[in-house]
């Protein structure tokens, strides 16, 4: 049986991207609404869609659509007989495919607009009007494309919202989808509900269903799958469902590389197996990792290092799950998300080539496993809802992110096991006052960091000449920028006090004050 895309279940809108920095957002307002939306680049061909979409929208881009090398959509999209909605650059893609009126505006447009609705019985206008709309673009119409009228304007654009005669084809200058735009997403919702009749039936519930049985059918009833663990939400998530659909022909295995936090891996097995009935492999190879680290300061070596011997450990781990049928391991389970799907899918020119989606350290190309990826099509709050619905406790799936090379980074110069030691527990113990002041849920991402000089302090009579512990904690929507958390001073009293008294070593705390630019959320 022929394996089902998410897109051939669900009604699915196209996104065609044309190199916008919103674009993946059209696709994430419409999911907002449970109605599926798939991004793809400006160049696919239409005829080499596996599904046909409810609906296509282009998005806008840097590009002038008069220029030599822009680009343009595949002009099948047309005979798909759905409803088109062109934001910006894809405005002026459907403005010069119908009479080439495009040229530069006096000058560029940026910032809020008040949006003048001309023809209120439009549906995609439906409950629209003088609301604020955001404008960003150099390129202007300058004049109405052949066989279409006008339905809104604004002070600086009196093609602000455009529709074919006849067909359901629509242009509009603005951005629907930033969350300036007032009403955008309402706008957004028109177009897919009221104009594309799209199913609002992308729920997590609907999703589980479906994917469970697309899992099936594509492993088979034999064939069986393996997969790294790290305790974070993504691989739990994945390992989860990959066990719901297949139970023991998915192994799951932890690799302990001696810089996780505090009993993570004794946690994390505790929690996978019984609480969640996951096949996991704990593997301890901390010494392996702690020995090849000996003597490295540099950050990004530690990174190789980390990287590389992960890989190492886990092929020799995988060799060594016989499952019981003599069958082979056939499948490589991988967390990829949605976002890291649009960055390898998106349309950065013409004369780019698209990047490929580099699965994590190589593992894939050295052990000719396919790979399977049950969350590609998710967002991350996506995949934090199906956890909880796969009954995965809330403290899992709202944990904060922690790197792949752990607490090696968080130890500044060399790493060493009783380095590693003193970060550990500072870490578990500023954590825990976190919880314990209810402050987990609103921070992004908190940790402590050992650095690696020694300062002068007392303790009781005593001159003490020991280390500094860092703490940082930020918040931030996409960890491109981030701003560090506003402690109350009561509770930045109290983490040092318990640090400097809890743990050996440490002879003074400090608060990292200084936001993403230009510092980076970690240390190294
Ligand atoms: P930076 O320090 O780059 O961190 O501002 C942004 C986010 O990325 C995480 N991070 C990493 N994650 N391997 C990972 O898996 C790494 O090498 C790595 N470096 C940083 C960091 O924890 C933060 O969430």
């Amino acid at each position: 049986m022929a394996v089902e895309q998410v897109s051939s279940v669900f009604d699915t809108i196209l996104v065609l991207d044309f190199g916008s920095q919103y674009s993946h957002l059209i696709t994430r307002r419409l999911r907002e609404f449970n109605i599926y939306a798939e991004m793809l680049p400006c160049t696919q061909k239409i005829s080499e869609l596996s599904w046909k979409p409810k609906g296509v929208i282009l998005s806008g881009g840097p590009y002038s659509v008069y220029a030599e090398d822009a680009p343009h959509v595949d002009h099948d999209v047309f005979k798909l007989n759905v409803p088109i909605l062109g934001i910006c650059y894809g405005m002026q893609e459907l403005a010069w495919i119908n009479g080439k009126q495009v040229g530069r505006g006096e000058k560029r447009e940026y910032g809020p607009a008040t949006l003048n609705v001309l023809d209120k019985s439009d549906p995609l206008f439906a409950n629209i009007d003088h609301s604020t709309v955001w404008m960003s673009h150099g390129d202007k119409l300058h004049g109405l494309p052949t066989g279409f009228k006008t339905i809104a304007t604004s002070d600086n654009s009196p093609y602000c919202g455009i529709v074919h005669e006849k067909e359901p084809i629509y242009g509009i200058q603005f951005h629907p989808e930033v969350t300036h735009s007032t009403q955008g997403k309402q706008l957004l919702k028109n177009f897919a509900v009221n104009l594309c009749h799209a199913n609002q039936n992308w729920t997590m519930e609907n999703f589980i269903e479906t994917e469970i049985q697309r899992i099936r059918d594509l492993v088979g009833p034999t064939a069986e799958v393996i997969g790294a663990v790290s305790g974070g939400v993504d691989s739990t998530v994945a390992s989860k469902l990959m066990t719901e659909a297949i139970g023991n022909r998915f192994h799951a295995i932890l690799v302990d590389n001696g810089v996780l936090r505090l009993n993570e891996a004794a946690t994390v097995k505790k929690t996978l197996v019984e609480g969640l009935g996951i096949n996991l492999t704990v593997v301890d190879a901390s010494e392996e990792f702690l020995s090849k680290l000996k003597g490295v300061t540099d950050p990004e070596k530690k990174r190789k290092i980390i990287g590389n011997t992960f890989i190492h450990v886990f092929e020799r781990e995988a060799e060594k799950i016989k499952p019981k049928d003599g069958q082979e391991i056939q499948y490589l389970l991988q967390g990829t998300l949605y976002p890291d799907v649009i960055e390898s899918i998106s349309f950065k020119g013409p004369s780019q080539t698209i990047k490929t989606h580099h699965n994590v350290g190589g593992l894939l190309d050295n052990m000719k496993l396919k790979l399977i990826e049950p969350l590609r099509e998710l967002f991350k709050d996506e995949v934090r809802h199906l956890g909880e619905l796969l009954g995965i406790s809330h403290e899992l799936v709202w944990r904060h992110p922690f790197p792949g090379p752990g607490i090696a980074i968080r130890v500044l110069g060399e790493v060493t096991k009783e380095q590693v030691a003193i970060a550990r527990k500072a870490d578990y113990i500023y954590i825990e006052e976190i919880r314990k002041a209810g402050l987990y849920d609103k921070i992004s991402q908190a940790f402590a960091c050992l650095l690696p000089v020694k300062s002068v302090g007392v303790m009781g009579d005593q001159r003490t000449y020991e280390q500094v512990i860092a703490l940082r904690a930020i918040e931030t929507t996409d960890f491109m920028t981030a701003d560090w958390y506003p402690f109350e001073h009561s509770f930045l009293k109290k983490v040092a006090s318990r640090i400097v008294n809890e743990v050996d070593g440490v002879a003074r705390v400090t608060y990292d004050i200084t936001s993403k630019p230009p510092a980076t959320v970690e240390w190294e």
